[in-house]
């Protein structure tokens, strides 16, 4: 939540800001706002209401200076609605000051009662004023930017990532984090922060991660990282995987349109280099056998489509590794005084790598004594670091807010992860490891054929299904989750209320819901790889069929028995029984968008949402 972007260098910064702003806007998009120190050293700030479009828009038709020391900020309102007023940057020391922030300061009401006790004014209704305002009174007293802000930040409770600059220290940006992201893009004689790297990967790909309750100083001559207190930290050097191009919309309609192309290669990527001969090597967890070897309990915590991932990801670790595992909501983990230790395995799902629910609950379950992993796509981010170890999805950016491609590596990589713990503990054979590897190795041609022969196919009938109130999803064993995964999406992009369902629960209550015309998703499990199951959900087609819904099956190829009972067959490649949900999600993303784009909404800027949620 929230984009953050700092330049200090010799360029004129305002187009880097922008540019940075707009890779950064999927993180919140209810106002964004600039701050320059222009060439006659003066500060010089611009912030608007609404889509960055507005802020360009409005710069356009009336410029204002440049100048070679920047921050801008793109938000998603916490405290304060989205107007101008409360818009970023705040100005303090007679406007003479800026600060930009991403999180939450709890303490906010304290600071600010001590602030207006002592005379001090504000302008707008947010927490981020407050620090604003104690950094220029800081700044008065001691004339160090760096000291200034060593100090404020020492007094902040809460999640915060702060940018300040001041006219007076011109080639000077200072920044500091809690629980919310800030990494440093490091050129020649021109430095950056951002966010994430997305904000400077077109000008390096050069990233030192900054760590917690850490400050850093950037001048266009180098960076400076110290603790809260001053004393000078190590920084993590790393390269960017991916170029500017992989963050850019290249020509399709949609990022979620490109995603969602991409997803064949998210599966191919994060296996690449990790099958041989039939067996799963992760390079990153060499050296870690004793976190899997003492474990008696597997508990995966995530949020939204991330916690689905898990939820499928569930049958295999269990299967595989004949080791328990509990999916759990990363927030209502961490509140219910979970029973975990030495003997428990915490696997954290999540794209970011930020998301405040889910690093809670990582730390939450260090404190306890658990081992913990994390599985993510975002280089730098805070949760692996917070973790013992951590298995990287390689899904490239996903800029959509609405998780696709991710979702696909984020099973993936849980896939690999079970297939390691049962090679160690012995709990699958030689042969049954390559046969799982060959259908993890066989996904990515899969998922390109539902693509290419069922894309059509679903924007057509999504099309007419525009004016539909209320879509149901349902799904046995592995195909429940992704019942889940097909509601979230449609619900999170089109605004249609949609549920999904464990198909077998239908006859407890939701079959109250089946009246003529109802449209209901059903994932069909494969009549060949399972023939029970199979036989239960055609069963349940029935039995809503039967009531006038509108049946759409996602079926195996060649499974003849839904054709008299389905309304729309959308068809899948034969696979394993735990690879089917890597096929049968494809129809889901498309069709969420396909409808989504019917009604004429924005399918990667859903109301109301942002990608990276850093606020509990
Ligand atoms: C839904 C979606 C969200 C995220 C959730 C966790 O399409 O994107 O439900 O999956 O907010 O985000 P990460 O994976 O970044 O922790």
């Amino acid at each position: 939540m929230c984009g953050i972007v700092g330049y200090v260098g010799p360029r004129d910064s305002q187009a880097i800001l922008l540019a940075g702003l707009a890779r950064l806007e999927y993180r919140g998009y209810d106002s964004a706002g600039i701050a320059v120190i222009d060439g006659a050293g003066e500060l010089d700030m611009r912030k608007r209401a609404g889509k960055l479009q507005v802020l360009r828009d409005d710069l356009t038709a009336h410029p204002m200076p440049d100048g070679t020391t920047g921050i801008g900020h793109t938000r998603w309102a916490t405290h304060g609605g989205p107007t101008d007023a409360n818009a970023h940057p705040h100005l303090a020391d007679d406007d003479k000051l800026a600060v930009i922030h991403n999180g939450i300061i709890e303490n906010f009401s304290e600071l600010k009662a001590e602030l207006l006790s002592e005379g001090y004014t504000f302008r707008s209704e947010t927490d981020t004023e407050v620090a604003a305002v104690l950094l220029g009174r800081e700044y008065q007293a001691s004339g160090d930017l760096v000291a200034a802000f060593r100090t404020v930040v020492s007094r902040l409770d809460g999640a915060f990532t702060l940018l300040a600059m001041h006219r007076d220290q011109p080639g000077l940006v200072v920044g500091a984090r809690r629980n919310s992201p800030l990494v440093i893009g490091l050129g020649e004689g021109e430095n950056f922060l951002g966010s994430d790297v997305a904000a400077f990967v077109e000008h390096t790909r050069n990233a030192l991660a900054i760590g917690q309750d850490e400050i850093v100083a950037i001048t266009p001559a180098g960076v400076e990282v110290t603790d809260f207190s001053g004393a000078p930290v190590e920084v993590e050097p790393f390269e960017v995987v991916w170029d500017a191009s992989a963050a850019e919309k290249g020509g399709w309609s949609s990022f979620m349109a490109k995603e969602v192309s991409e997803e064949p290669e998210a599966v191919a990527n994060t296996v690449r280099g990790r099958l041989h001969d039939g067996t799963v090597t992760i390079p990153e967890l060499d050296g870690m056998d004793e976190l899997f070897t003492g474990i008696r309990r597997i508990v995966v915590i995530a949020c939204g489509t991330a916690a689905y991932a898990g939820q499928t990801g569930k049958y295999a670790l269990e299967q595989w590794t004949r080791i328990p595992v509990d999916v759990e909501l990363a927030h209502e983990f961490r509140y219910r005084d979970p029973v975990i230790g030495e003997d428990t395995l915490v696997v954290s799902i999540s794209q970011s790598g930020e998301t405040m629910d889910t690093l809670m609950a990582v730390k939450y379950a260090r404190e306890q004594g658990a081992k913990t992993l994390s599985i993510c796509n975002t280089q730098g981010a805070t949760i692996p670091r917070e973790s013992d170890a951590v298995i990287y999805t390689h899904a490239g950016p996903e800029v959509a807010v609405a998780s696709t491609k991710a979702f696909v590596a984020q099973i993936t990589a849980l896939y690999l992860l079970a297939l390691h713990v049962a090679r160690l503990r012995g709990t699958i054979s030689v042969g049954e490891q390559a046969t799982h590897v060959r259908e993890l190795e066989a996904v990515p041609a899969k998922i390109q054929r539902v693509l290419e022969e069922e894309q059509t196919h679903i924007e057509q009938f999504s099309h007419w299904m525009a004016d539909t109130q209320s879509v149901l999803f349902l799904g046995r064993h592995v195909g429940y989750p992704i019942a889940l995964e097909g509601a979230l999406k449609l619900k999170e992009i089109s605004y249609i209320h949609a549920e999904g369902f464990a198909a077998g629960e239908l006859k407890h209550g939701p079959i109250a819901l089946i009246e003529p015309g109802q449209p209901v998703f059903v994932i069909v499990p494969s009549p060949r790889e399972s023939a029970e199951l199979h036989k239960k959900v055609v069963s349940n087609i029935q039995e809503i069929r039967a009531r006038g819904a509108r049946v759409i099956a996602v079926a195996e190829e060649g499974d003849a028995a839904v054709l008299p009972f389905a309304d729309e067959v959308l068809r899948i490649p034969l696979a394993g029984p735990l690879f089917e949900p890597l096929l049968a999600v494809v129809p889901l993303h498309i069709f969420a968008m396909g409808l989504a784009t019917a009604k004429g909404l924005d399918v990667d800027q859903p109301r109301n949402l942002a990608k990276s949620v850093t606020v509990e």
